[in-house]
C-alpha cells in the first residue's frame, strides 16, 4: 500500500501519534483530521476539520480534501467515560452504554465506508483501516467482561468484514482491515495498565510506526483480515 494522502478520523492518543508517523514520510502530501475539537498544526501538510464522523456533509467536505489512491483511518473509540467504567458482570450491563458504545466503535466506520462510496469512483484505491480490539474477538475471548466494548467491537469486525466481501465484488481496489494495535499508553487504556506485561505498553509513536509498518505490507488481496500491530492476523 503506497499513499501520498491520508485521512484520519478522531485526535485521541493513538490518532495523533499515527498522525505524527505519517508526516515523517515525506513521500505524503497532505494529512486530512477529522476532530469534534478545533485544532491546529505546525506541518502545513495537515488540514483539521472539526465535526462528527456521523454527518454526511463533514465526511464530503473531508474526502473532498485528499485525492486517491488514499488511507482513511478510524481512531476514535469508547471504553470507558465520566458515568461509564466497563462491566465486570452482566448484571452491569446498561443500554444507554450499550448503545453509545456501539454508536462509537462500530457504527462510525459504516459511516465511513458509506461516505468512501459516495465521495470516491470505484477505480479510485482507498483504504479502510479501523482501530478495533483483540477483545473483540469472540474466537478469542475467555475472560469474558466488558461486555459493551467486545460487543461492539465484535460489531465493527462483522461490518469490516462484510464491507470487504461488497467491496471485493464493487471495489476491488480498496483494502478493508481491523486492526488492533496492542496496548497503548492513553487515555483509553490509563485505568487498565496496571496488569500490562514489561515492555508491553506502547507509547502513541510506536503505536503509530507499527501501524505504518503493518501497512506497508499489505495490498487489497489482505482486504477483509484482522491485523494485530506486529502483522500478525487475529481470527475473528
Ligand atoms: N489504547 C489502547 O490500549 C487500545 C487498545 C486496543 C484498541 N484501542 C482502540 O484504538 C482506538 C484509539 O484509542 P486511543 O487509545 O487513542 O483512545 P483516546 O486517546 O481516548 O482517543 C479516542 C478518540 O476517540 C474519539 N472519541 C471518543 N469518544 C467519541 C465520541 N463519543 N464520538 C466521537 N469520537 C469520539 C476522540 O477523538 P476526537 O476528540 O479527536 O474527536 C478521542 O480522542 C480506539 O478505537 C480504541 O478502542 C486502543
Amino acid at each position: 500500500m503506497n499513499c501520498r494522502d491520508y485521512v484520519i478520523v478522531g485526535y485521541g492518543g493513538i490518532g495523533s501519534g499515527i498522525s505524527a508517523q505519517i508526516l515523517q514520510q515525506a513521500e505524503v502530501e497532505r494529512l486530512v483530521v477529522l476532530s469534534r475539537s478545533a485544532r491546529t498544526h505546525a506541518d502545513s501538510r495537515v488540514q483539521f476539520v472539526q465535526g462528527d464522523v456521523s454527518c454526511p456533509e463533514t465526511l464530503a467536505d473531508v474526502f473532498k480534501r485528499v485525492s486517491t489512491p488514499c488511507c482513511v483511518i478510524n481512531t476514535i473509540g469508547f471504553l470507558h467515560g465520566e458515568s461509564f467504567t466497563p462491566e465486570k458482570r452482566l448484571a452491569d450491563v446498561k443500554k444507554d452504554a450499550l448503545l453509545h458504545s456501539i454508536e462509537v466503535n462500530a457504527y462510525s466506520t459504516i459511516a465511513l465506508a458509506q461516505a468512501i462510496e459516495q465521495s470516491f469512483s470505484r477505480k479510485q484505491a482507498i483504504s479502510l483501516v479501523a482501530l478495533s480490539a483483540r477483545v473483540g474477538s469472540i474466537a478469542d475471548n475467555r475472560l469474558g467482561g466488558w461486555l459493551s466494548y467486545r460487543v461492539s467491537k465484535a460489531a465493527l469486525n462483522m461490518a469490516l468484514r462484510t464491507i470487504s466481501v461488497e467491496w471485493r465484488r464493487t471495489r476491488p481496489l480498496n483494502l478493508v482491515i481491523a486492526y488492533h494495535p496492542g496496548t497503548v499508553d492513553t487515555a483509553l487504556s490509563a485505568p487498565f495498565q496496571a496488569s500490562v506485561p514489561e515492555g508491553r505498553l506502547f507509547n502513541t509513536q510506536q503505536a503509530g510506526r507499527y501501524l505504518i509498518d503493518v501497512l506497508s505490507q499489505l495490498s487489497a488481496d489482505d482486504s477483509g483480515s484482522f491485523r494485530a500491530w506486529d502483522g500478525g492476523e487475529i481470527a475473528w
